[in-house]
């Protein structure tokens, strides 16, 4: 909402944001630099530095949808030393090229384990390393299963964690009161918005930095 002054911060705030924040990691800007050029969609910079501050105190991450490992590794640098990640991607030729960042940042291997496969189908196999119990939860992969990745993760998360969903607003179209956006991954972004927001198990906000983060804290 609009504050009584009619302001809502802008792009003016986000860089003095930024301008006060830490520096990215060279690792970090590497991914940045390699995704754009080939298409690949990673979350914003500003969404990544709320992930990481999320991630402190989480010792037991899991993530849906890697890609080059960016947001992965915004969650690593804020987890404690020696966290976990299970970070799951069917594509192999991104999450090798993600291995090696995550290298040049100095994460030890051990500590993020990726699994190559569609996310609905290794949770329904029960694959061992999304056992859980996690202390946050990471949503970034196919819009339209975005509710089944929640259905799936709740029994695998621990009291107290905190599920975290990029792309929820989809750069604007989700709250668009004309509705004009009928798309298979619009109309499963709103049902999944106002599904966790009337969850009774969640406290849960939106934020809107990037292109909007669901923030919803597990009281099961
Ligand atoms: C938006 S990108 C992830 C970006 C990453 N979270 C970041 O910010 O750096 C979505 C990823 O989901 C992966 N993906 C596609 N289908 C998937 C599925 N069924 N299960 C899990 N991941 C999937 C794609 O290969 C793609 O790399």
């Amino acid at each position: 909402m609009k504050d009584d002054r009619g302001w809502i911060p802008g792009a003016r705030e986000l860089d003095w944001i930024e301008g006060l924040a830490a520096p990215v990691e060279p690792a970090l800007a590497a991914i940045e630099a390699a995704a754009a050029p080939n298409h690949i969609p990673i979350v914003d910079r500003d969404s990544g530095r709320v992930l990481s501050a999320l991630a402190a105190g989480r010792r037991r991450i899991v993530e849906v949808g890697t890609a080059y490992g960016y947001s992965t590794l915004w969650l690593a640098l804020g987890q404690p030393a020696g966290g976990t990640i299970v970070t799951i991607d069917p594509d192999r030729e991104r999450t090798d090229l993600a291995r090696g960042w995550w290298r040049e940042a100095g994460i030890d291997d051990d500590r993020i384990t990726v699994v190559s496969a569609k996310a609905l189908e290794a949770f329904a196999a029960n694959e061992p390393a999304l056992a859980g119990p996690f202390d946050l939860a990471f949503i970034d992969a196919l819009k339209p299963e975005y509710e089944r990745y929640l259905d799936a993760l709740i029994p695998r998360l621990a009291p107290g964690a905190l599920v975290l969903a990029d792309n929820v607003l989809w750069s604007g179209r989700v709250a668009d009161p004309d509705n004009t956006d009928r798309t298979a991954e619009t109309e499963a972004l709103q049902a999944f918005d106002r599904r966790v927001l009337a969850d009774g198990r969640f406290r849960s906000t939106i934020l809107p930095v990037g292109d909007g983060l669901l923030v919803a804290g597990f009281r099961g």
